[in-house]
C-alpha cells in the first residue's frame, strides 16, 4: 500500500540543553526522515508546560473515546493530539542515571492514562489497550550518554528497552528502531582529573550522525510500506507461550486478597 497524504514524523526531545548532543542526533534523525518524504517536527519538552501527575485518576476511570480528559490544563492538552496526529514519533533523550531524563519520565506520566485504558486482563493480571486506534504508528528512540560507550550500553540504557514496551501498546503501534550515541571522546584521557570530567571530552562523531539520519529514513520508509502493525497484549506473546503462561498465573495467581 502506498502512503498517498504528507507522513508526519514527530520528535519529543527530553533534552535540557536545546543545542547538546540529543538536539544534534535528533536533527539528523529528522534530515533523513525528511529526505524520505517524511515532514518532521521536533518539540523541546523543556520548552513546554508540563506539570506533575497528582495521580487524581480521572484519565484512568475515563470510560468514554478518544483522548481521556486531565484535571490539569496545561500544554499536554496540545501534546497528546499532537502525537495522535502524527505518523510516527521518536522519543530523543539523553541518558541520565542510566535511564530517560525526569522530563522525559514526567511527560510519560502524564500521558499514559490518557492515551491507555485499563482493559480486561493479561495473564490474570491487568491489562491495558490504547485509546489511540485511529492509525497505527511507528515508534522509535535515540538516547545519547555521556559516559559510557557503545559497548558498555546493557549497563546504562534501561531508558531505551521502557520505551520500547510502552509506546507500541499504549501509543498504538509498532517500534521500528532505536539507537544509542555511547560516549566517543575528543582524546583519551590521560589522568585521574581527566577521567572525572570524561562528560566534556564527549564528542558525537559523524558515524552516529549518521545512524540517526538513517533511523529517520527507516522511520519514513516503515510508514510508507503500509505494513506496521498494532502492538496490543495479545500480541506481546506468541500464543503458546501465552497459554502457557496464563496456566501458570491460573495456578498461581499473581494477587492475593489483603487481609
Ligand atoms: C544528571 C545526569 C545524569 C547522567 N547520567 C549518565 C549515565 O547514567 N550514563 C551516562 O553515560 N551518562 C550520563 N550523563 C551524561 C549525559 O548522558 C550526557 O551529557 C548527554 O550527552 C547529555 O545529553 P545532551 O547533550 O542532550 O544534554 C548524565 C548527565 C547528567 C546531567
Amino acid at each position: 500500500m502506498g502512503y498517498n497524504v504528507a507522513m508526519k514524523i514527530l520528535v519529543l526531545n527530553g533534552s535540557y540543553r536545546p543545542e547538546g548532543t540529543t538536539t544534534e542526533l535528533a536533527r539528523s534523525f529528522m534530515a533523513g526522515a525528511q529526505a524520505a518524504g517524511a515532514q518532521a517536527q521536533m518539540i523541546m519538552l523543556r520548552d513546554r508546560g508540563i506539570g506533575y501527575c497528582t495521580n487524581c485518576l480521572q484519565c484512568y476511570g475515563f470510560p468514554g473515546e478518544g483522548i481521556a480528559p486531565c484535571s490539569l490544563k496545561d500544554d499536554m492538552d496540545e501534546l497528546i493530539p499532537r502525537i495522535a496526529e502524527a505518523d510516527g514519533v521518536l522519543f530523543a533523550s539523553p541518558v541520565h542515571n542510566g535511564f530517560v531524563t525526569g522530563l522525559m519520565a514526567v511527560f510519560w506520566e502524564r500521558l499514559s492514562w490518557r492515551a491507555a485504558r485499563p482493559a480486561g486482563s493479561f495473564l490474570r493480571s491487568m491489562g491495558i489497550a490504547s485509546r489511540l486506534q485511529d492509525k497505527v504508528r511507528a515508534f522509535g528512540a535515540i538516547s545519547s550518554a555521556g559516559g559510557f560507550s557503545e559497548r558498555l550500553r546493557r549497563f546504562c540504557d534501561d531508558g531505551t528497552p521502557w520505551l520500547k514496551s510502552n509506546a507500541p501498546l499504549i501509543l498504538h503501534g509498532q517500534w521500528v528502531g532505536d539507537m544509542y550515541a555511547g560516549a566517543e571522546l575528543e582524546r583519551m584521557p590521560q589522568t585521574g582529573p581527566d577521567w572525572t570530567r570524561i562528560f566534556f571530552l564527549r564528542r558525537l562523531s559523524a558515524g552516529q550522525r549518521e545512524r540517526a539520519r538513517g533511523l529517520g529514513a527507516a522511520m519514513a520508509e516503515a510508514i510508507k510500506s503500509g505494513r506496521l502493525e498494532p502492538t496490543t497484549i495479545a500480541t506481546i506473546l506468541p500464543p503458546p507461550l501465552r497459554w502457557a503462561m496464563d496456566l501458570v498465573a491460573a495456578l498461581r495467581p499473581p494477587y492475593r486478597v489483603a487481609r
